[in-house]
């Protein structure tokens, strides 16, 4: 069974993109603004968390999901800290361009976490994949950063956190669910691939759309402006003389 690993090696889709990951951690300001951004995730996370530790009616899940919320909390501090030494460090943080937001999310899309409403395994089961996801996208962004050594710390560090996050999410989920978990589980990941389709799309339609904006500035309104200084030559300057009878309404 899944719970029985200790570990979460990357996915396929996350190791084929591990060339362009390793270009987007390499720029010292993208790197600021990514831990920034992971840093509010995780914080945000941990709040969500801490809703459903107040909402479950299990004990042992109140309990879980304090201790839970407590790591995603910490996390957010780590990631913050090291993004303030970094900027103390290279403070020249004003264009990090390019952040290939949508190709390296900050881990685990707890961000689309919705918690009231939603049952104990219901929860689980999102909470178990969004920790799956998280640890297999920290594990490679661990092994791109040999170049730096303490933010590759903070990755190690986070990444032992969420790895058990993964795994009491699936214990806990079969000890509620023992016969629907997989149910459960699969509805999950149905909700996840729609959610990431989303985001692809929009990160795309992003890209299209400055695509199409640059070919219109540089094909169509070159003619338009040869055309409105053609009529500008064509003026006469300063007053021009009206016959008589032209000013009559
Ligand atoms: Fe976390
Ligand atoms: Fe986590």
């Amino acid at each position: 069974m899944d719970s029985a690993r200790p570990h979460e090696r990357p996915t396929a889709f996350d190791r084929i993109l591990t060339p362009v990951h390793r270009w987007i951690w390499s720029d010292t300001d993208r790197r600021v603004q990514k831990l920034l951004r992971f840093g509010e995730t995780e914080t945000d996370g941990g709040r969500d968390i801490l809703r459903a530790a107040e909402i479950t009616s299990d004990p042992l899940l109140r309990r879980l999901y304090l201790e839970h919320a407590i790591d995603e909390f910490r996390h957010g501090v780590l990631f913050r800290h090291r993004a303030a030494a970094l900027l103390k460090v290279s403070p020249s943080c004003s264009n990090p361009g390019f952040q290939g937001g949508w190709l390296s999310p900050g881990g685990h899309g707890l961000d689309d976490l919705q918690v009231d409403g939603e049952s104990d395994s219901d929860m689980l089961a999102f909470l178990h994949l969004s920790e799956k996801a998280a640890a297999s996208r920290f594990t490679v962004y661990r092994d791109v950063m040999q170049h730096d050594a303490p933010t590759r710390a903070v990755f190690e560090e986070i990444l032992h956190d969420e790895t058990f996050h993964m795994n009491y999410t699936l214990t806990q989920l079969v000890r509620v669910e023992p016969k629907q978990h997989r149910r459960h589980l699969w509805r999950a990941r149905l909700s996840r691939l729609w959610k990431t389709y989303l985001r692809l799309a929009t990160g795309l339609a992003g890209i299209l759309g400055s695509m199409l904006m640059t070919i219109q500035y540089f094909v169509l309104l070159p003619p338009f402006a040869w055309l409105a200084k053609r009529a500008a030559r064509r003026e006469h300057s300063g007053w021009t003389i009206v016959s008589p009878g032209a000013s009559e309404s």
